[in-house]
């Protein structure tokens, strides 16, 4: 990516006291937002502030502002239409809400995969599922960083309904084999959930390529504030019954949605798939997204060789997980270093303008399986698109100098 493409994002400009410039290594918990995305959430509160469905100018342009966004996540996400998009205020919600429906469909005795390389988000709100007698196995990871498919093919069988899984992990970058996965759920006829946070922002995701039931993401990872995005394909929301007012919504998209929505976010994300989009080139608004999108990635891929590279080159410092030139990883790097615990080396880094998490990242059934617990986790660092290569040789630089 260009000077022009991070001139977009004025938080880029952020300085430490002493003049270093802040270095966003923390994507992976949520990226910076354009100045088109600000723009557009103050712009909502001056022209479009109302709540929905009313007979007057401010309303009817938030009855806008939700089709906008709906028309944005389809083309966004390759669904046919925007009865496939249900909004919600984070992922982790819109997952409870669903976890309460499927409790409703759900008999006990039937099954749910999880896997063990998830985020809790994509693991607490199946879980829950037991409360009413449903078996829930988990997908063994392997130390390597990848799952155990083997031990998938062995627990999938003609009870289990759903298969909940991430396309890609929020702690060790590993793209998960979801092609291997639907054939098998469509084997045994059961329902197939990604959780894309994670991939959303760093490959271009196509709901009928991936082939899925369910999928959600979050758009505070890619570049817009935060909303939940649940896509449900058409018609299968309409078979269950979330938890919701009879005054609302009871077809879907809106069954799922409670309440009032945070409406100034919304006209945010809109903004957000707008500038990727401008970002992109093709004759459709679809085209021009996978183009973006796709141009991200090797952007990010190419930098995060590098930081790999360069890490991998330093002793005392070990990197979990898969290599980083396959294609089924995310430019998502977690590492250990000798004697040093990671919230100590994160503060350090902090002030020194690198801004990286520590810990588990939610990614907790990870941390336990790879046995990082007692060290209190790891220290994470992910690839923006607006992140630069003079950023990573900052960065390694600054790690370097950390290194006892
Ligand atoms: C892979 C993954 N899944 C789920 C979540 C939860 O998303 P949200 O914060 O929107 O609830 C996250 C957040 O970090 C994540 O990285």
């Amino acid at each position: 990516m260009n000077v022009s493409f991070r001139s977009n994002f004025p938080s880029l400009q952020g300085k430490m006291k002493n003049g270093a410039p802040y270095v966003f290594m923390d994507g992976p918990a949520g990226t910076q937002v354009p100045a088109q995305v600000i723009n557009a959430i103050s712009g909502y509160y001056i022209h479009k502030n109302a709540n929905s469905h009313g007979r007057f100018i401010t309303s009817s342009l938030t009855d806008d502002v939700v089709q906008d966004i709906r028309s944005a996540m389809v083309a966004f996400l390759g669904a046919k239409n925007e009865s496939e998009i249900s909004l919600g205020p984070n992922m982790t919600s819109l997952a409870f809400s669903l976890s309460k429906a499927f409790s409703r469909f759900f008999q006990a005795g039937d099954e749910v995969i999880i896997t063990q390389l998830d985020h809790e988000g994509n693991r607490g709100p199946w879980l829950a599922l037991r409360e009413k007698g449903i078996i829930v196995r988990e997908v063994k990871l392997l130390q390597e960083g990848r799952l155990d498919y083997d031990d998938f093919e062995s627990k999938i069988n003609e009870r289990t309904r759903l298969v909940a899984m991430g396309f890609s992990s929020n702690i060790l970058g590993t793209v998960n084999d979801i092609q291997r996965v639907r054939q098998l759920t469509h084997q045994y006829g059961s329902w197939l959930l990604i959780d894309a946070v994670h991939g959303a922002p760093h490959f271009s995701l196509d709901v009928k390529a991936l082939d899925c039931d369910f999928l959600l993401c979050s758009a505070y990872k890619f570049y817009g504030p935060h909303v939940g995005i649940l896509y449900a394909r058409e018609g299968l929301l309409d078979r269950l019954q979330p938890d919701r007012l009879r005054t609302a919504g009871q077809a879907a998209p809106e069954s799922i949605e409670t309440g009032t929505p945070n409406f100034a976010a919304f006209a945010g994300v809109t903004a957000a798939i707008n500038f990727l989009e401008s970002m992109g080139s093709g004759n459709s608004v679809r085209e021009k997204l996978i183009w973006s999108m796709e141009n991200i990635h090797q952007h990010e891929r190419d930098l995060f060789i590098k930081l790999f590279r360069g890490l991998e080159a330093m002793e005392g410092v070990h990197i979990w997980g898969l290599p980083p030139d396959i294609t089924e990883r995310a430019p998502t790097l977690s590492f250990s270093i000798l004697n040093q615990k990671p919230e100590l080396f994160c503060s350090y880094l902090g002030e020194n303008g690198v801004f990286a998490w520590n810990g588990h990242f939610y990614a907790l059934r990870t941390v336990e399986i790879l046995g990082l617990r007692a060290q209190d986790g790891v220290i994470r660092m992910g690839i923006s698109a607006y992140t630069t290569a003079e950023e990573v040789d900052l960065v390694l630089e600054i790690i370097k100098k950390g290194l006892k």
